[in-house]
């Protein structure tokens, strides 16, 4: 029996949901039940009643929302050391140095962040809804962390004054992509689109034709008539954009665009955490609690 065999047949008899992001391997995400964005994951994750576990293939901060918005499931990550580089980059102390400097600015987390941050701030948001979050508070300025990119795509939409916290919080994979290498595809492929994420920087998001989520850019790609896109965020997503358009053409802006987290799940260790049910999430209930209210106010946005 193949590997992804025994993990399908284990996946059964334990009454596991496999959830993977569009980062993933290709043979995590041919096993998963459900391949989608970190919001879709999350509302997954948060409305699943039968299964008898979650295993959540990605990075840590994706589990740990699973973890709070379904404290009664049992949440896996299949290795431990799958943590987001960004969601690190904002402390607890950073965030209420920022609230006493600004005391009438509301706070906005992005999701990338731990439940510590998320228990910090008024509400949550995710590259597909930061817009509609924005607009939603009744406020100017907005203290926002800890994605510098997603910060200035958000003021640049929605006219308000968004101050990054920490001054400088990026994602190391989003950062390679520089709108040089995407003109030069551009240049070979005429009638390309392009289409990118929005922790990418400003100058790669001008030389963009669509800005999104990774769910948002798969939605775009089945609806587009173009024939050819250059991608501009993580390797893994080409495998979902080629299962779904297989008449259509993607090329990588940046071929070397890897998140090393994302890639740590491999079939051996989803395998060897669903059959021993190690690697549970677990994160301090009165933590939870908080992050739970500030992740549900972006759910009711
Ligand atoms: P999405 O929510 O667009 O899937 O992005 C998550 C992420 O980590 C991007 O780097
Ligand atoms: Fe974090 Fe960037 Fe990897 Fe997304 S791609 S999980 S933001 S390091």
């Amino acid at each position: 029996m193949s590997l992804t065999e025994k993990i399908l047949s284990l996946k059964k008899e334990k009454k596991a949901l496999i959830l993977a992001h569009n980062y993933q391997r290709a043979e995590i995400q041919d096993v998963a039940d459900y391949v989608g964005d970190s919001i879709e994951l999350s509302r997954k994750a948060a409305q699943e009643k039968d299964a008898e576990m979650i295993v959540f293939a990605a990075v840590d901060f994706m589990a740990e929302s699973a973890a709070i918005l379904n404290p009664a499931k049992k949440v896996l990550l299949p290795c431990l050391g799958a943590r987001c580089p960004m969601a690190q980059m904002v402390t607890a102390d950073e965030i209420k140095r920022a609230k006493s400097k600004y005391p009438n600015a509301p706070v906005v987390m992005y999701v990338n962040t731990l439940a510590s941050s998320k228990a910090l701030c008024d509400v949550c948001c995710t590259s597909a809804n930061v817009v509609e979050v924005i607009e939603s508070l009744d406020a100017e300025t907005i203290l926002f962390g800890p994605d510098r990119n997603l910060a200035q795509y958000a003021a640049e939409k929605t006219g308000k004054t968004l101050i990054p916290v920490p001054e400088f919080g990026f994602c190391p994979t989003h950062l390679l992509f520089q709108p040089e290498d995407a003109t030069v595809l551009k240049m070979q492929h005429p009638d390309a689109t392009i289409m990118v994420h929005p922790e990418c920087s400003g100058e790669m998001r001008k030389v963009a034709d669509y800005v999104g989520s990774t769910s948002k850019m798969c939605r775009f790609a089945k609806e587009s008539n173009a024939k050819t896109f250059i991608v501009g965020t993580e390797e893994g997503i080409l495998h979902r954009l080629r299962k779904e358009n297989p008449d259509k053409n993607f090329l990588l802006a940046y071929p070397d665009a890897v998140c090393p987290n994302m890639k740590l799940t491999t079939l051996d260790r989803l395998y060897i955490a669903l059959k021993e049910e190690k690697n549970v999430v677990k994160v301090p209930e009165n933590v939870a609690e908080k992050a739970r209210a500030s992740l549900e106010r972006m759910f009711e946005v």
